[in-house]
Parts: C-alpha cells; structure tokens; sequence
C-alpha cells in the first residue's frame, strides 16, 4: 500500500507574489502538477494533497483524477503541522506514506522508486532524500550518526557550527505510515520560527535513514524567483540537450525555449530567440526562427519560419513563412506556398503552391492552389454580426489592393484589377474589376493660396 502526501498549503512568502507558490510554472505547467505528474509514475494508491492558502484556486488548478484527494490544513503552522492535520483525517495509516514538498517539481520518478526500495531494504521508519549542495542556504542540514540521520536542523535554527554542513534535506520523505502517526502529535514548535516541523520526526522515529542522491539539478527547491528562474533554466537545458542529441541545431540556446511534449526533427536549426510551444511537431530540414514562435502546430519538411507567429496551425512542406507573418488558428497552408511580409492569416486553407506576399489579410477563407495574391489584398470576412468566407479558385491572380467583401466565390484562373472592391461571386477564366476609371486633365493646375 503506497499512499503520497504533497506539501502545498503554504503561502510561499519569499515568492512577493498574489499567486500561491505552487502554482507558479515551469515550462508551462505549474510546480504542484509537476510533482503530482511524477508521483502518479509510481502507481500510488491515493494521493492526498494538503491545501491551505487560496486553496480553491490550488484545488481548480489540478487535473482531476480519481485518486487525488484534497486535505485542508489551517493556518499554515509548519510541515509538520501539515501531516498532523492528514493522520487526522485519514484514520487508516497503513503501509508507505511518501511525502513531498510541492516546491520540489523536477523530482524524477527513478528517484522517488530508489527511496522507496531503500526504504523497504531498511525496514525504516523514515527515509529521505539527501544531497551535498556547495551552497546549502535556505534548506534543512542533515545530521548523521552512523548509519542514521540523528537530526535536521533548519537554516533559520542552525549555529555558525551547523551551518557549515554541506549535506541538505531535498524535503521528499517515505515514512511507515503506522510508526509515524504514532509520533506525529510530539511534534513541537519550541524553534526560531515557531513552525511544526516535519523534519524533526527523524529524531522521534528509530530507523531513519538518507538517501544520498548525487544533485543534478532535479532536487532544486523553490521558495523565490530566483531559484523558480534556475529550475526552468535546469528544466529547459534538459529538454534542449535531449533535442541536440537527436540531431536539432540550436544557433542561440539560451534565448530559445522548447515545450517538453515538443517533437522535432533532424537538421533542424532553430535561431536566436524562437519559442516552440504546446504539443507542436517541427519535421526534419526546417530552418526555424530567428524571432519566431510556434505553438500547437506541425510544421513539415524543408520549411523557413522567420520572425514569425503560428498558432494551431498546419504548414505542409517546402514553406516559406516571414518575415512578420501571423498565421492565426486552423489554418493549412499546403506545399510549396509562401506567405510574406507582414501577411495575418486566419481559419484559412491555402491550397499548393499559392502565394500571399505582402501586406494582406486573409480570413475565413480557401485560396485555390497556383493562386497569386497581390499586396494589400484584404478579405473583408466581418459583416459586424458574422464572419464570412471567401473562396478564390486555382491559378487566379488577384491584384494589389483587393478587397473581398464576404461571403464570395470566385472561380478558377480568375483575375481580379488591382484596387478592386470585388462584391459580386465571378466565373472561370473572367477578369473581375470595380474602380472608377483613371481620369487625366492636361495642363491642370494647382490653386494658389
Ligand atoms: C523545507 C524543509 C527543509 C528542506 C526544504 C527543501 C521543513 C521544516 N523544512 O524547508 O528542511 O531543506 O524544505 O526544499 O520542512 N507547507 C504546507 N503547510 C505549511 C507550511 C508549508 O503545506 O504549514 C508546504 C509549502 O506549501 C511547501 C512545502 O510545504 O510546498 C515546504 O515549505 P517551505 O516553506 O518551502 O519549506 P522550506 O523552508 O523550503
Ligand atoms: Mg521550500
């Protein structure tokens, strides 16, 4: 029977924030569903989170599931204090309890199974995660003797002595539930903090051991904005490094970010400052970037995105996207087409091949494959109630400066005069204008003032 406890009732002062700590995100998903993420590797049979501060705001921010249940604990008086207010609740204390602080959110699911075999191994009554930090401001130091942890003393508690103890607690624990609800009332709060402390069962319990984990990285605790900004760097590298090794070029790492459900492919460069978001597929050949974001949306082989946005969009392969090209949702592009300089596209299909260059608008519409769109053209899909469609066939060419008033159907091989307001459908192979024509006087001259 494994049972888990996360730690996420407290304010989070050092955060200076309105929003809970745990809820803070990394890559997108915040702290406490990272956490909950990694547990549910372990196939617990319940997972009880402990909520307190804004706590509706907590409790709505996690993906339901059967086996979480929520445990609210007030105030806030200290970890400790927390795990009292659970063995209150939950009559029943059998088997493991693992218990994790909600701020530890790179924590990997290998390494919670190996403090759960060490843990068994034992026979303890309390196992938790260490590690040797050079700089071990802020976290509890662990105290050996022998085989055993004798005590944690927490930073705010230590002596000049103490303080110099390297080895810190990671604040993820596996207790014997039974042993433990029988000490869990001792707890006292007679500290510099006036906390109930979680760590100080270790000095109330018999068997407690260590498990020394060798830190990289994924045992980064978060209490402020500076160690939230180190773990998304830590969680990021690792993403990144993982791309790199499967054949990504990344010409400017640092100023690029890559979500982690994120798939792309080989020979693909991705420049200076580009962001890929979301559930997003980049196949291979792409030149990506610089300045681009990309989110939910596949890109295929041999395209260039620069400086550009896509959003829930589909571009095909051999696609030439940018310079400050905007392709709003459910759009698809199809091969070989390009879209241009400053092009907004919205719930669009652009057939194969077909162009959008310059300076346009296209919304609401389906661009027939071959079709030239000149500078300037405009779909005017918004009649103040409803947004209608445009239909363009294939091999037409629509001059500069047309405006489509929606909902139209134009056929194939149609031209449109540049300037155009073009308001009536049109057939195949027509030529389909609507300007005053151009009028010249001679010798005209301008009134003097
Ligand atoms: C804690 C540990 C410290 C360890 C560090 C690792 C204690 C006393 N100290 O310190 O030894 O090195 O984590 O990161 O446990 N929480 C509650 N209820 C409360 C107070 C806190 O649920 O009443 C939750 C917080 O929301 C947070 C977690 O417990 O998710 C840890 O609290 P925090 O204040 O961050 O403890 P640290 O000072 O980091
Ligand atoms: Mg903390």
């Amino acid at each position: 029977m494994l049972s888990v406890a996360i730690l996420a009732a407290g304010k989070g002062t050092r955060m200076e924030s309105s929003l809970p700590k745990v809820l803070h995100k990394i890559s997108g998903k915040s702290l406490l569903q990272r956490v909950i993420d990694s547990c549910f590797e372990l196939n617990p049979n319940q997972i009880f989170i402990i909520i307190g501060h804004k706590s509706k705001e907590v409790q709505d921010s996690i993906t339901k599931n059967q086996k979480v249940q929520f445990v609210i604990q007030e105030p806030q008086s200290g970890t400790g204090h927390a795990i009292q207010v659970l063995c209150r609740e939950v009559k029943k204390s059998e088997g493991k309890l693992l218990v994790l602080n909600g701020d530890v959110p790179l924590i990997k699911p290998n390494t919670l199974k190996k403090l759960l075999n060490l843990h068994d191994k034992k026979n303890a009554d309390v196992s938790l995660i260490t590690t040797k930090k050079k700089n071990p401001h802020g976290y509890g130091r662990v105290f050996l003797e022998g085989d055993f942890i004798d005590r944690i003393v927490e930073e705010k508690d230590c002596n000049n002595q103490e303080r110099l103890n390297l080895l810190v607690n990671a604040g993820v624990y596996c207790f014997n539930w039974e042993n433990l609800s029988k000490i869990i009332s001792n707890l006292q709060s007679n500290n510099n903090q006036k906390e109930i402390y979680l760590t100080d069962t270790v000095s109330l319990l018999k068997n407690s051991f260590g498990l020394e984990v060798e830190d990289d990285g994924e045992l980064q605790g978060i209490n402020n904005r500076i160690q939230l900004s180190k773990c998304e760097d830590i969680f990021q590298n690792s993403i990144k490094e993982k791309h790199m090794l499967n054949g990504v070029t990344f010409l400017n790492k640092a100023s690029c970010s890559i979500s982690e459900e994120a798939e792309i492919g080989k020979d693909v460069i991705i420049e200076a400052n580009t962001h890929i978001r979301g559930s997003s597929k980049i196949f291979n050949n792409c030149v990506i970037g610089p300045n681009t974001y990309i989110e939910n949306s596949n890109v295929g082989l041999h395209c260039e995105i620069s400086n550009s946005t896509v959003y829930d969009s589909k571009i095909m392969d051999h696609i030439k996207i940018g310079p400050y090209s905007h392709i709003r949702p459910n759009s698809k592009i199809s091969s070989y087409s390009k879209i241009g300089n400053f092009v907004e596209i919205k719930n669009s299909h652009l057939e194969e091949e077909s162009k959008v260059n310059h300076l346009s608008y296209i919304g609401d519409s389906i661009i027939g494959s071959y079709t030239n769109i000149g500078a300037g053209t405009i779909t005017a899909n918004f009649d103040g109630q409803k947004k209608h469609q445009t239909k363009i066939g294939k091999n037409s060419s629509i001059g500069a400066n047309t405006v489509f008033v929606a909902p139209i159907n134009l056929g194939e091989s149609v031209t449109t005069g540049a300037g155009s307001v073009i308001t009536k459908d049109s057939k195949d192979n027509s030529l389909a204008i609507s300007r005053t024509k151009q009028v010249n006087i001679d010798n005209w001259e301008r009134k003097k003032s």
